[in-house]
């Protein structure tokens, strides 16, 4: 039984003091935009997290106007339908909606005008500004190029406004785009105003990894090589790349997921513990193990990754595709602490359950006394059903000693009486604050792509066989063989 269940885990924005902003979201029309951002700007409303003087300013292609576009945000969005209607009218207060083409100077001229409207020098109202790049990636270096060429970064100076950018993902392609791209935004912002995001970083679950590990201190003395006998990151998905498969048929899983969301947890879980919690200590301390994860080469591609990708989706791409829709590899993270540990990391489209799970294997006792000492395994559920678990060994009632694997559950929804904030409202909150630590770096960023270029730079890569699978399956079958050939199983089933 848990004491003291919290009552609300929000903290409205005047606690906080949240100085007048004003948001600008390019590529507003897109799917995240509608599907992500809006409804978690309107929930920040619903619970006041919101600057008092705040304005959101869409930015898209299409011929809308506010009222036009809002109606169609909310008709897109089913999590908007529940909002309730005083909150919607306030939020629509807040909204401006600006056609553009994101290649256009004029369009930016345009834009710079519109938003100085709103400051007020004289009676000391400036905004904030936040550029949220929310387009397709292509744009990205020429909106960075537009935003300072246009003026939309100054005015307002003796005010001291703070301008940030918020760049979503895909960043880069490989190592050499995002490099580009890193000196690009570099040129025009400095690298405390650029937010690289990772949405994962925005879960509580994910976060909650640094609390387990640090916060306690059982954890810490048995995390390492001499204790732990492998971990295992899954992120599985129901979902099928159908709407997206244009788009996803250039990236594929270790682009779309692995480089990203799985090495960020990745470097949460095996890094050492930062001297402080600021955003240099902790992504300094990410940065390390991203920079020692062990490179592919031609031989270990051969044995240590299984690719794979599901009946029916070489339709939805648009004809033949060698295109990964789920992969499974083993890596390993060069350090002392980490030495010969296998990370299995495994991510699938079109799969049989959407669970994203992280699992820590410790080694069985040297010597068992009993019959089947059997494992503990520290499990930390990301979604859904947020939770973490411990497996123990405890003795089965009865006269003689039998072992039973019991499960020691923390689940959220029974400590925590409220919601759990959304990932993009976390972030968001973050970036209007100005708090970097949940946001990625430049060389993280170019440390990861680093590692998975040794596998898609590879000659050897395109040669991998692509194991067709079924829908609603838990991958190819090779992934299960790749597991047990190292005498071990997928943890997550
Ligand atoms: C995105 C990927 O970053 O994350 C998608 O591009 C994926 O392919 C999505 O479906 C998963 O996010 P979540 O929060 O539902 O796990």
């Amino acid at each position: 039984m848990i004491k003291n269940q919290r009552k609300d885990i929000h903290h409205p924005a005047h606690i906080r003091n949240l100085p007048p902003t004003i948001l600008t979201i390019f590529g507003a029309t897109g799917d995240l935009a509608a599907d992500y951002l809006l409804p978690a700007l309107l929930h920040m409303e619903e619970h006041r997290l919101l600057p008092a003087d705040f304005k959101l300013a869409c930015v898209g292609r299409r011929d809308l106007n506010a009222k036009s576009y809002f109606d169609f945000v909310v008709k897109k969005s089913s999590v908007l339908k529940k909002i309730p209607q005083a909150v919607k009218n306030r939020f629509f207060s807040r909204l401006i909606y600006y056609r553009a083409d994101f290649d256009s100077p004029a369009s930016f001229a345009g834009l710079s005008r519109l938003l100085s409207l709103h400051d007020r020098p004289e009676s000391d109202r400036c905004y904030n500004r936040l550029y949220y790049f929310a387009t397709s990636p292509q744009y990205f270096a020429g909106i960075a190029r537009m935003l300072k060429a246009e003026g939309l970064l100054t005015g307002c100076a003796e005010h001291k406004r703070q301008v940030r950018i918020l760049v979503e993902k895909p960043f880069g392609f490989n190592l050499a785009s995002a490099r580009a791209l890193n000196s690009l935004l570099l040129k025009n912002f400095s690298e405390e105003q650029i937010y690289r995001i990772d949405h994962y970083q925005g879960k509580e679950t994910v976060q909650n990894l640094m609390v387990v590990r640090f916060a306690n201190s059982i954890f810490e003395p048995l995390w390492n090589k001499d204790h732990i006998d492998h971990v295992e990151i899954s992120v599985l998905e129901t979902d099928t790349a159908k709407l997206r498969a244009v788009y996803y048929d250039q990236t594929g899983a270790i682009r779309d997921f692995v480089q990203n969301h799985v090495l960020q947890v990745l470097s949460l879980l095996t890094m050492d513990e930062p001297y402080e919690l600021t955003a240099e200590n902790i992504r300094n301390e990410k940065n390390k193990i991203l920079k020692v994860l062990r490179p592919f080469t031609a031989g270990s591609l051969k044995t240590g990754l299984i690719k794979g990708q599901y009946v029916g989706y070489a339709r939805e791409a648009g004809g033949e595709s060698r295109t990964e829709t789920f992969v499974a590899l083993k890596a390993f993270v060069d350090t002392p602490r980490w030495q010969g540990v296998p990370f299995y990391l495994r991510t699938g489209k079109a799969l049989h359950k959407k669970v994203a799970e992280v699992s820590v294997h410790f080694k069985e006792p040297a010597r068992c006394i009993f019959k089947n000492c059997a494992a503990n395994i520290l499990t930390f559920r990301l979604q859904p059903d947020e939770s973490v678990h411990l497996q123990l060994n405890n003795k089965i009632p009865g006269f003689g000693i039998e072992l039973h694997q019991g499960d020691y559950e923390f689940g959220y929804k029974r400590a925590f009486a409220s919601e759990i904030p959304g990932a993009y409202e976390r972030l968001l909150l973050d970036f209007i604050e100005g708090d970097q630590r949940l946001f990625i770096r430049s060389d993280e960023i170019e440390s990861s792509w680093k590692f998975i270029d040794s596998i898609i730079e590879n000659p050897e890569f395109q040669k991998t066989p692509v194991h067709i699978y079924k829908p609603k399956t838990t991958g190819p079958a090779e992934a299960e063989a790749f597991i047990k050939k190292d005498l071990r199983e997928w943890w997550t089933r």
